[in-house]
């Protein structure tokens, strides 16, 4: 079968049961022989490669330009295949793994020496998750390999919740997509450690904070600095939360406090823009879109309903960098459920943030 090609990266797309077949062959010979393969999961798509390969993983580095102190995420079919790269998994790890596996859920455990230290960053430890989406299970299936895999954009923007935003960062860069359409979740998986006797939340997400205290029935230490608007000193618990993510071509002004305050302050602030002549984007809830006008607006969803604002998100932050616009201003979600993770990404991707 010739699949499409975009400046040198096949484009998998299956629209039958015989074409997933053949796409997924296509793919897991890629892998298998060291190449990459960007592949969708349900929270974002991930740049795929053989996990326990040096050179390979070093490619991902380079090919996404990611910081080399930064690990990456190990994708297996199961808790078997996660056993086989980690010294002790935890009776907490069973728990979790019962309750949210498959799903967007990532455990950080300390890895064995077949795990190279590349894949980790030279950490002793290991992140490992079974993604919930079929065609990554039937992918990591095919290749037989466990996948690292980060997320497939180039460092420093938005996470891929398509194949084209893959193709916008990666096309010519690796080998094929497996485009597998849009991505449920829309946010990274969520990161808990479990290194120490505590459990710790080192990136909100997918699985909410709520839920891991509920099915681990104890506290979860919330290490998620940004939340806490904290610089953080010395090493931080998880690399990746020191690097400023998803930050778009023009400044975005978060605004974040209680919800009517909020809304005077939101108002005030574009209004300020448009005096002085700048073109201002408005990303507002469903029950914000009507309070204040400007020459783009985009409705994110319902402030009752974060995990559809967590959907659309990295789409609309991407578009925002295809407009003729000067500054983003964004209305603040309730850091609670899904609203946590939905805040920590636009935290990241904040020039300013506005407290009322
Ligand atoms: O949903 C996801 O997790 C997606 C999809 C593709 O699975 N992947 C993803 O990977 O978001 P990435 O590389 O963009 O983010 C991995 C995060 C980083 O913040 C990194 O610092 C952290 O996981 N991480 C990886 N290994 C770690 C370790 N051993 N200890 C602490 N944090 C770790
Ligand atoms: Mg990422």
């Amino acid at each position: 079968m010739a699949w499409p090609i975009i400046k040198g990266t096949a484009v998998l797309k299956a629209l039958n049961d015989e074409d997933e077949g053949k796409a997924l062959l296509y793919a897991a010979e890629i892998l298998k022989k060291g190449g990459l393969v960007a592949f969708p999961t349900e929270t974002v798509y991930g740049l795929g490669g053989d996990a326990l390969n040096p050179d390979t993983v070093q490619n991902i580095y380079k090919v996404k330009q990611r910081p080399p102190d930064n690990p990456l995420i190990i994708h297996v079919a199961g808790m078997d295949q996660a056993a086989r790269l980690v010294e002790e998994v935890p009776p907490e790890a069973f728990l979790l793994a019962e309750n949210f596996w498959p799903g967007p859920l990532t455990m950080v455990l300390p890895k064995k020496n077949l795990v190279p230290d590349i894949t980790t960053a030279g950490l002793s430890s290991a992140a490992i998750r079974v993604p919930a989406h079929p065609l990554a299970r039937k992918l990591i299936r095919a290749a037989e390999i466990p996948l690292a895999a980060p997320s497939a954009n180039l460092s420093g923007r938005p996470s891929p919740t398509t194949a084209e935003h893959v193709l916008d960062d990666l096309a010519g860069r690796i080998e094929a997509v497996l485009d597998g359409g849009s991505c449920s979740v829309g946010v990274e998986s969520t990161v808990i450690s479990l290194l120490s006797g505590t459990p710790a939340l080192l990136r909100p997400g997918g699985i909410t904070l709520e839920m891991l205290e509920d099915v681990l029935k104890q506290e979860v230490l919330d290490l998620t600095a940004e939340r806490k608007g904290e610089v953080i000193k010395g090493a931080p618990p998880s690399p990746g939360m020191k690097y400023r993510h998803y930050a778009p071509r023009v400044p975005l002004y978060l605004v974040v406090g209680d919800y009517p305050a909020q809304r005077k302050q939101l108002v005030a602030l574009t209004e300020s823009f448009l005096m002085q002549g700048r073109k201002v984007a408005l990303l507002l809830s469903l029950e914000s879109a009507g309070i204040c006008s400007a020459p783009v607006l985009r409705v994110l969803g319902s402030r009752n309903k974060p995990e559809q604002i967590a959907k659309r998100l990295f789409a609309i932050l991407r578009e925002m960098d295809f407009l003729d616009i000067d500054v983003i201003v964004v209305e603040g979600f309730d850091e609670k459920g899904m609203g946590r993770a939905v805040m920590n990404r636009l935290r990241k991707a904040a020039a300013e943030i506005i407290n009322n």
